[in-house]
């Protein structure tokens, strides 16, 4: 497995790779790897031999106050799990080499990045589509992997593959859970063993939603409405927002006519968690 820190140097591996050879498959990641970080390099691999994975705590989309310092960074084990399965190529740049000196473009998706988590993080998207493309530049992939855990960060990835006429397929792998439903996050380590147990409840909360439409429950407000009392049965969560949007404009909807986005992100103590389901009528 190629590790590969300079941009330079990476340049001239990717252009060794003729054509004809295997589909260049590309899975970001901020490292910390676990299994939903897994699960998407195996769905590439299941694609092709040629597997890139980045590992790249991006500063940019991180606020100031938020987790950039104490963000884990665990290169060694994180290399050696990419090996086990047989990931070609790993890009860890510097982050003095992604941003030198006098970088100022930054690729801004109107309206999606200041929806749902964009409200309370303003800045993160755009921190995230830069260097989402830059790293589609420097890899040139013919697929990249997501995972629907960040459901928002998927949709607006695709959008800037549409808008700006990339020829990547983003491709979107499920979310993987604990056993008790908690989805599998880097942050998840923050959390008190008390506010641990207290975290399936985001799961549950999108499980009675669903189970509600399956009964034939279409009407936004009321789906909302029993998703914050869910929520709210566990004094240690703290909402940030519910929302039931369209999938393609993350526009909110009132009744549920087709597939829906039901999103939430919620504060357990200071840990901010997302959590995400499908609503389909
Ligand atoms: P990171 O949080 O490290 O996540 C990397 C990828 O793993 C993302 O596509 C994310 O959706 C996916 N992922 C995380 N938890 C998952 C889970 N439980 N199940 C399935 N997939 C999961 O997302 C980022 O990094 C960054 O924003 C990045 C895209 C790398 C840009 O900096």
């Amino acid at each position: 497995m190629d590790v590969v820190r300079s941009l330079e140097a990476f340049r001239r591996l990717r252009r060794s790779w003729p054509d004809q050879g295997p589909e260049v498959c590309l899975v970001p990641t901020m490292g910390a790897l676990h299994a939903g970080h897994l699960s998407l390099v195996e769905a590439a691999r299941k694609r092709s031999d040629r597997v890139v994975a980045s590992i790249f705590v991006n500063p940019t989309q991180f606020a100031p106050g938020e987790d950039f310092e104490r963000y884990p960074r665990p290169l060694d084990r994180d290399l050696k799990e990419l090996e086990r399965l047989g990931v070609g190529a790993v890009l860890v740049p510097e982050a003095c080499e992604m941003y030198p000196a006098g970088h100022r473009t930054q690729v801004l998706v109107e309206g999606l990045g200041r929806k749902l988590c964009g409200l309370s993080r303003p800045t993160h998207f755009q921190g995230v589509a830069t260097v989402v493309l830059k790293l589609f530049h420097l890899v040139r992939p013919r697929a990249a992997f997501f995972g629907q855990k960040d459901a928002q960060q998927s949709i607006l990835i695709r959008r800037i593959v549409r808008d700006l006429d990339l020829d990547v397929e983003v491709v979107v792998c499920p979310t993987v859970r604990e056993q008790d439903g908690l989805a599998v996050s880097s942050r998840n380590r923050y959390l008190s063993p008390e506010e641990r147990k207290a975290a399936p409840v985001l799961f549950r909360s999108l499980q009675w939603a669903r189970r509600e439409v399956a009964r034939g429950e279409r009407r936004a407000p009321v789906l909302l409405a029993g998703v914050q009392r869910c929520l709210g049965a566990e004094a240690r969560v703290r909402v940030d927002y519910v929302a039931l949007v369209d999938p393609v404009d993350l526009e909110p909807v009132d009744r549920l006519e087709g597939k829906s986005l039901l999103a939430l992100a919620a504060f357990i103590g200071t840990t901010r968690l997302i959590d995400n389901t499908w609503l389909i009528p």
